[in-house]
């Protein structure tokens, strides 16, 4: 390894690994994370969403063992311990010496999260999904390393777990279709990890295709790659809010989107039409009724977005971004003023070269813009001159490519 740049995931999976183990790894498995470009909220409600992966991975260093545990290393994690040796600690993890936080399992216990720590839940509900499913899980010694911003709202944990099922997949010698191998990880966040998300974040980074976004449908789950224009930048930045509320306020949002789709008396909003909007909607609580306006719109732009990447054309592709923004801000309030001006504030140097807008959950996390990459350094030099945090820190521009989905390296 050179001295002057750092090292990959990839390069600390393995070090990590050698390291902590004593021995080399016998497979490698990555999995990207992902941006969704338009589309927010829509996926629990079985409507569009167009997201794609991003170039910045978790990478999984994994070898067999003899008996039924599966002990893991995460590279990027604080030792927890602060000691020597691998003692257990009060929490379940263990010590690795400086290497990074240890955690272990017995995979008939996988099931077993409650005295987990959190991240080493993703990895014991991948285990009990995967063997709910019927697959074989062998004793693992695990190595994880990532580049993927953690609580920036770039779907880590759905690296994570997307990784880890193909680490498993290459050591076992079976492998699952990309969709069904989402619907694992999403289900090991929602039952094992605690987290009632929609599919969105494990699709994306399941299936990503580089070059190209994905239009999504997430009823069907059917997945179109759309090539996206070659001189295309993913301008990821993030705001370093801390998003808080998100938790409380996604399971609020669900539940009031529920009640908007009862009130329609559809099974989910993806089945309201312009004629049943036009004769119902106005009925509905008023908040109700923003929220809902909020993902039957989004949803909709999804298309467009997909028809103005395939074109090229930037200012189709800004107009669709700020509408879903102010349509985030406005009707589905999950925005916050520091992002709002943030997104204003790069839209204003983008201009009619495409659009900015806040992606994921909401209430912090990141701002992407969909622009020339002859303007990168414009834009970056912007949000460094007039952007704050409201605790005074400065943003951090990630500049991502599309890329391709989860899979094996080695
Ligand atoms: C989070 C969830 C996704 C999706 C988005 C909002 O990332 O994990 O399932 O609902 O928020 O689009």
């Amino acid at each position: 390894m050179s001295q002057d740049r750092e090292a990959t995931p990839r390069e600390r999976a393995v070090q990590g690994f050698e390291r902590a183990f004593g021995r080399a790894p016998e497979r490698l498995s990555r999995a990207p994370a992902r941006v969704n470009l338009i589309g927010e909220h829509t996926d629990y409600n079985e409507g569009f969403a167009m997201p794609c992966a991003i170039d910045r991975d978790t990478v999984v260093a994994a070898a067999h063992r003899d008996d039924d545990v599966v002990e893991v290393l995460a590279c990027d994690l604080p030792d927890e311990g602060g000691g020597a040796g691998d003692a257990m600690g009060a929490d379940g993890a263990r010590r690795s010496g400086g290497l990074g936080a240890r955690g272990r399992f017995r995979i008939g216990d996988a099931a077993d999260v409650s005295a987990s720590p959190q991240w080493l839940r993703y990895v014991q509900g991948m285990v009990a999904v995967l063997r709910e499913q019927g697959q074989a899980v062998r004793g693992a010694t695990l190595s994880i390393a990532g580049n993927v911003p953690q609580g920036a709202g770039l779907s880590s944990s759905a690296s994570l777990e997307m990784a880890i099922g193909h680490a498993f997949s290459a050591l076992n010698g079976w492998t699952l279709p990309p969709t069904t191998m989402a619907l694992a990880g999403q289900r090991a966040e929602n039952v094992y990890a605690g987290c009632r998300c929609g599919v969105l974040d494990q699709l994306s980074s399941s299936l990503g295709v580089r070059g190209h976004a994905l239009l999504m449908d997430c009823r069907s789950l059917e997945v179109r790659p759309i090539p996206m224009p070659e001189d295309i930048v993913v301008l990821v930045v993030d705001s370093k809010i801390q998003r808080g509320l998100v938790d409380s306020e996604y399971n609020l949002r669900r539940q009031q989107c529920e009640a908007a789709a009862k009130g329609l008396g559809v099974k989910a909003l993806r089945d309201v039409d312009d004629g049943l909007w036009s004769r119902l909607g106005g009925q509905l609580d008023p908040v109700v009724r923003r929220r809902a306006r909020h993902i039957i719109s989004d949803s909709h732009r999804c298309a467009g977005l997909a028809e103005a990447l395939s074109r090229g054309d930037f200012a189709a592709i800004g107009h669709l971004m700020r509408e879903s923004h102010w349509s985030m801000r406005d009707d589905f309030e999950i925005t916050v003023p520091a992002i709002d001006a943030l997104a204003a504030l790069m839209q204003d140097v983008i201009g009619e070269h495409g659009g900015a807008r806040m992606t994921g959950g909401g209430f912090g996390g990141c701002v992407i813009a969909l622009a020339p990459r002859a303007m990168v350094d414009e834009i970056r030099a912007a949000v460094e001159r007039g952007y704050r945090s409201p605790d005074g820190r400065a943003a951090e521009v990630h500049v991502c490519a599309a890329s391709d989905g989860a899979g094996v390296l080695a």
